[in-house]
């Protein structure tokens, strides 16, 4: 009888877990973890260079310091006396398509087969910005830099990758200002250059930040007092003055 539940990814097979046909136990003896997660994926177990691409990848999103709301959220959450598993899911809820979010947008747009200033001028006249572009904090971001670096080190710095470097031009003619690839873009970019479908775009950064988010946690319960608050100085209250409550 066909089944409700089906999926061509992993099952138990003769009593053994297999993923695309490998035994779990071959692949525990035999992979690494960034063969796993490309096995997984793709399908297929990845050649050197592609593992090492991935790699580079996952470790650029790891972890950015207390700073973003992914970290912050995580840490607050554990905080309040959450359990692990709650705590990371917060952190999850912390990506946005203004942070970690922008991968699958940005992919998806230099998936579409536009030129660098048709790609422009359709996101900006429609009032949005370009995902993967733009830092609050870097002028430029070192871990694109390096991305793109490794990339072209690897044959992975593609026509995707030469549309991000034309997009950012463009942008800063446009913005009469730079507008950096960040790493969002570059990974964009990268992931498009090797196949990947632009929807799996923001996995690729939780993939890596989940990382970052359990060593958060961790540290929040071990080094600081439960029930962080915002310090006093740095809240403002510029609401109603208080009034009356006059019952009518
Ligand atoms: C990341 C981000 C929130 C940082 O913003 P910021 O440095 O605080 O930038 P500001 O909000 O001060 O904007 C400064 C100017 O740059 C423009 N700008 C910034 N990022 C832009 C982008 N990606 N596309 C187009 N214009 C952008 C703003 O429109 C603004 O222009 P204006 O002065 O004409 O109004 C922003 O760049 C952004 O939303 N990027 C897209 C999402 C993204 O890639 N997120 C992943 C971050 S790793």
């Amino acid at each position: 009888m066909d089944k409700k539940w089906k999926t061509s990814i992993a099952g138990i097979i003769d009593g053994e877990a297999h993923i695309h046909g490998y035994k779990v136990t071959d692949l525990i003896d035999g992979v690494t973890f960034t063969d796993a997660i490309w096995l997984e994926l793709k399908g297929e177990l990845p050649t050197e260079k592609e593992q090492a691409m991935l790699d580079s990848i996952l470790i650029s999103t790891i972890d950015n310091g207390l700073g973003p709301p992914s970290i912050t959220n995580a840490r607050n959450s554990a905080s309040a006396g959450n359990p692990m598993q709650a705590a990371i899911a917060a952190g999850v809820l912390g990506v946005g398509e203004a942070h970690g979010g922008a991968i699958e947008e940005c992919a998806r747009l230099l998936q579409m087969g536009l030129a660098a200033d048709k790609l422009v001028e359709k996101v900006i006249s429609s009032g949005e910005r370009i995902p993967g572009f733009g830092h609050k904090v870097y002028s430029t971001d070192p871990r694109a830099t390096q991305i793109f670096a490794k990339a072209k080190e690897l044959g992975f710095y593609g026509e995707h990758c030469e549309l991000a470097v034309e997009v950012e031009k463009i942008l800063e003619e446009k913005k009469a200002k730079k507008i950096p690839i960040n790493v969002d873009g570059a990974i964009a970019a990268v992931i498009s250059d090797m196949g990947f479908d632009y929807r799996l775009g923001k996995g690729f950064f939780l993939i890596g930040r989940v990382v970052g988010l359990v060593a958060h946690v961790f540290e929040e319960w071990v080094r600081e007092k439960p029930f962080r608050r915002i310090a006093d100085e740095e809240i403002e209250y510029d609401g109603v003055p208080p009034r009356l409550l006059k019952k009518t």
